[in-house]
């Protein structure tokens, strides 16, 4: 990764450098800031002619995803002071997922805009950006391509296989089996607790194919973070040189002036569906990709995703698409980089990463030591399609099913609506033995999208009903404006666009209506006759706004639609002329 020195690439000099303004200047202004850094015990050889690099830390004392991270920022500043730069750590909300309510995904907009004024605001020439959980990845990477200062993204790295009884555990994906095993009476309270204390063993994010794994991978295709980063579990050694490689590469990125608007274009972009289609990732990907690329003037929409579903198969045997192995076996097995190269037909080799070099080269020697977790394209763990996106009248805008991981049975399905007006209402009836419900029911949930939610939570895994459970039923089509969990299976069917809440079509859908679904057709249809839908929505009114004050009011004042990234209005790329920059 080392190139100091390599003269020829140096395209910035020491007084060009972002902060020269704060430091270099002759002035009461720059005489404030060296005497404030004095302060803190620095000295001008500190900083003197050297790029002053933020590592944006997303650590806190509650997100076990980011645990390590305290530790790593130190490996990060070893590497910037190694390569001759000056490391300053600026804390940014930490989003962890399992903690924040209502939904982390009402505030990834705020890390985004934290991210980008942290950068703006301070004398920064280049960023480490350190998340992983959720939300932050697709939250740091936004506010950085907004900004446009030389950007290297460390994802947190996925936690070590769960283990109980000598079993292994997936984050998510077990918690809901053993969940309705439970309920079921096929397993007891001890057995539930073992999974509790054994299910997630080690910092790092989740390990399965969730959102987190699908949005590092995500990163990685896109030229943002060090070729293969996203696969090395957070406890391997390896993470921690990789985090020290970041640093010293940051300092050389900032003197070539190799900028996030170098590296995402929108054949990267087109690159990184590629690699989350093959990865079976999470349905939660498009709404982040969406808003990412747009952020880098990419206009991404969901017909992207369908058209990449249709030729790319699912590659990467990891639960939940895949059965057995996590993202542990991934990294053993050759990572991001051995998946790259059986899908290098899908790929523009020639996009550059945060290396300066092609992808080409990046992934050259990339080898798969393990043909049952990185699958060849003639042997895929699923042919075609890791999303579908449908339209119809119930979802004019489009609604989004990952058929990878549902049943078989529910491709093709008709069944009439049982309809949830809000999650307490299906909470208290849904294990009620007199629920009239059968397995050919089309579980509804709404009022659960962007302004509903608010913050569009993760409740599209509606859970089975608790007579039906008992049963023996582990699967039926369930369909709402909410997301969910990447970790997450089944025939849901998630992010019907207009929301509710707003007044989409699926605010006019009553219990008994009849639900058609074709998932290879792409399409959803309510048996509604248009002069009922007219009917209805003359009398429909609209929900009570969740918020009446702070942060969640000007949420549902901005926020864009699913199919719309759910970015907010006035941070769109294309909102507003270029932000200039502080001028005393
Ligand atoms: Fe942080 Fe799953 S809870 S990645
Ligand atoms: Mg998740």
């Amino acid at each position: 990764d080392d190139n100091v020195g390599d003269e020829y690439l140096m395209k910035k000099t020491a007084e060009s450098l972002r902060s020269y303004r704060w430091f270099g200047d002759d002035g009461l202004r720059t005489f404030g800031h060296r005497s404030r850094m004095m302060q803190m015990g620095y000295d001008p050889v500190d900083w003197q002619g050297r790029p002053v690099i933020a590592i944006i830390n997303t650590w806190s004392d509650i997100n076990p995803c980011h645990a390590h991270f305290r530790q790593r920022a130190e490996s990060v500043k070893a590497g910037i002071l190694q390569s001759g730069g000056f490391p300053i750590e600026l804390p940014a909300i930490s989003l962890a997922e399992q903690f924040v309510k209502p939904s982390a995904m009402l505030y990834r907009n705020l890390l985004a805009m934290e991210t980008e004024e942290l950068i703006r605001s301070h004398p920064i020439d280049g960023v480490v950006l350190m998340g992983g959980c959720d939300k932050t990845t697709p939250g740091l990477l936004m506010g950085a391509l907004s900004m446009d200062v030389p950007a290297v993204y460390i994802p947190a790295g996925p936690m070590l296989r769960g283990n109980w009884q000598g079993k292994t555990l997936g984050s998510g994906s077990d918690s809901w089996k053993y969940w309705d095993e439970l309920r079921a009476g096929n397993i007891t309270r001890q057995d539930w607790e073992g999974v509790e204390r054994g299910i997630a063993r080690s910092y790092g994010h989740c390990m399965t194919m969730g959102t987190a794994s699908t949005m590092t991978a995500i990163a990685d295709a896109l030229g943002t973070t060090l070729p293969g980063a996203s696969s090395i579990p957070a406890a391997d050694s390896n993470h921690i040189a990789m985090s020290k490689m970041a640093g010293r590469r940051i300092v050389d990125m900032v003197w070539e002036d190799l900028k996030p608007s170098d590296i995402v274009k929108p054949a990267s972009v087109q690159n990184a569906i590629a690699v989350a289609m093959a990865m079976g990732c999470s349905t939660n990907a498009i709404i982040h990709l969406i808003a990412i690329g747009r952020r880098a003037g990419v206009d991404v929409s969901l017909a992207d995703f369908d058209a990449a579903s249709r030729k790319v198969p699912v590659i990467a045997n990891v639960r939940p698409s895949g059965d057995t192995y996590l993202m542990e076996d991934f990294y053993y097995a050759g990572g991001l980089p051995a998946l790259m190269t059986r899908i290098s037909e899908h790929l523009d080799l020639e996009m550059i990463s945060v290396t300066g070099q092609p992808l080409r080269d990046d992934i050259a020697g990339a080898r798969v030591f393990n043909d049952d977790v990185i699958r060849s394209c003639d042997q895929p763990i699923y042919a075609e399609g890791a999303l579908a996106v449908l339209k119809g009248n119930l979802a004019p805008e489009g609604c989004v099913i990952k058929p990878s991981a549902c049943s078989a049975k529910y491709q093709v399905h008709t069944g009439p609506a049982l309809v949830f007006d809000s999650y307490e209402e299906l909470k208290a009836q849904i294990d009620d033995d007199d629920l009239d419900v059968t397995e050919d029911s089309v579980l509804v949930l709404r009022n659960a999208g962007p302004v509903g939610g608010p913050g569009m939570p993760e409740w599209g895994m509606l859970p089975i009903p608790g007579k039906l459970v008992k049963a023996g039923v582990r699967d039926m089509l369930r369909l709402s404006d909410a997301r969910m969990s990447g970790t997450s299976y089944g025939a849901c069917i998630l992010h019907v666009s207009p929301e509710a809440q707003v007044g989409g079509p699926l605010a006019l859908l009553r219990t008994g209506d009849l639900i058609s679904v074709n998932i290879p057709a792409r399409s959803i249809h309510m048996d509604v006759s248009e002069d009922e839908l007219a009917r209805r929505r003359a009398a429909w009114v609209q929900p009570e706004a969740p918020y009446e004050r702070g942060f969640g009011k000007m949420f549902a004042a901005h926020v864009s639609q699913a199919h719309d990234g759910c970015d907010f209005d006035f941070l769109e790329t294309a909102s507003g002329a270029k932000v200039p920059e502080p001028k005393i």
